[in-house]
């Protein structure tokens, strides 16, 4: 179908990103990209260099405001994504949190149910607090067709965070004790739904459109128990913001879920799946996409190298995915050497892009 007799049928009106998130036509698919905030930015780095710790740049309102606008204004994107971190409710609930330089974040671990006990959900609203002025600054900001994105870690991969104590390839500590003991670790999991709910909820009350939650280790979790640790809680989370607030969808990205991507956005309830870069596009077209609109998935090492490896696979992503809804978006988040000019280019042609 030609771009003009798309529009013609039906007018293309409102924010992009709204529209391909509720399967409604589009002139061409939306675009921003994970961590499209961060280190591969001079003007980040200057910032970064000026307020100290990781942590006092997401609890600086102002300065977090300033680094979730530097893409948007340099590139464009039709959606900006909140600056912050998803253990800032780990922090929140009383976790002794800091992130190291070249290490990542650092956690007092959880063992033991007497652990979860310790952590306090009455802590939340004041040290989140200006996470949610951070929102309200952005959505006062952004331009008009500029979607603002709101976000959280899935409760599988905050806690794996909360009791492994540090990143890891195969968090084999939460996963051992899911095993042994999954009624124990069922009430961390509870608990981190239920501040999920609030968060993501003062963050759509602040004025976020749209809400991610970031799964980024759903891939570590067996066949057996995806429903429980993976499905059950991001429903759980789901279901409540539908309740306070329908109008407003909700992207899942249950990263390296391969199959189990198929029934994922009807059994949680999610709008839309982001695809990590091991998804083969043809296949989540055919096999996820009838379920909801799709995101993603450019490897981000593709932008690394730019040039043809870059726009061949954005090609291939578009021609597989874009009949039906679809933000283009990468596999998982830019990594700091990434070229500033790789991805002006790679927007350049995505906003350039026709049917
Ligand atoms: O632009 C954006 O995407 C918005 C901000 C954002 C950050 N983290 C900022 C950040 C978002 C959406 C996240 C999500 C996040 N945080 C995830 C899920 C996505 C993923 O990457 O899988 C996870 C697992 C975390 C936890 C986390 N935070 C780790 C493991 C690290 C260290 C690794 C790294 O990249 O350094 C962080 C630190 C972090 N979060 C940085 C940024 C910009 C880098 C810190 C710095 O500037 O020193």
């Amino acid at each position: 179908m030609s771009n003009l007799s798309l529009k013609q049928s039906n007018p293309v009106t409102g924010k992009r990103m709204l529209s391909a998130l509720q399967g409604k036509p589009v002139d061409r698919p939306p675009f921003w990209f994970m961590r499209q905030a961060g280190r591969y930015l001079p003007e980040y780095r200057e910032i970064r260099g000026t307020v100290g710790g990781f942590l006092d740049l997401c609890y600086n309102s102002d300065f977090a405001t300033e680094v979730s606008l530097q893409p948007i204004r340099r590139y464009g994107m039709d959606a900006a994504i909140l600056f912050a971190d998803i253990l800032l409710v780990c922090d929140a609930l009383g976790q002794n949190l800091s992130y190291q330089e070249g290490e990542g974040p650092v956690l007092e671990p959880i063992r033991t149910v007497e652990d979860i006990k310790r952590l306090d959900p009455a802590r939340c609203p004041e040290i989140l607090s200006p996470v949610y002025d951070t929102v309200s600054k952005l959505s006062a900001s952004l331009p008009a067709e500029t979607t603002l994105i709101g976000f959280a870690g899935a409760p599988w991969t905050v806690a794996a965070y909360m009791v492994e104590g540090h990143g890891s390839k195969d968090f084999a500590i939460p996963r051992l004790w899911a095993l042994r003991d999954p009624d124990g670790f069922s009430q961390l999991i509870d608990l981190i739904v239920d501040v999920t709910i609030d968060y993501l909820s003062q963050q759509i009350i602040a004025g976020a459109e749209a809400v991610q939650l970031f799964d980024s280790w759903a891939g570590l979790v067996p066949a057996a128990s995806f429903d429980r640790w993976c499905i059950q809680p991001v429903k759980a989370i789901t279901s409540a913001l539908k309740q306070r607030h329908p109008e407003v969808p909700i992207i899942g990205f249950p990263r390296g879920a391969g199959p189990n991507l198929i029934g994922y956005m009807t059994k949680t309830g999610v709008d839309a799946i982001s695809l990590d870069q091991s998804i083969d596009p043809k296949w989540a077209a055919q096999y996820v996409q009838p379920e909801g609109a799709l995101q993603g998935n450019l490897d981000p090492l593709a932008v690394v190298s730019g040039g043809d490896a870059m726009i061949n696979q954005a090609k291939e992503i578009m021609d597989a995915m874009a009949g039906g809804p679809l933000i283009f978006n990468l596999g998982h988040g830019f990594v700091p050497q990434t070229p500033p000019e790789h991805v002006a280019a790679l927007s350049e042609w995505l906003k350039n892009w026709t049917r």
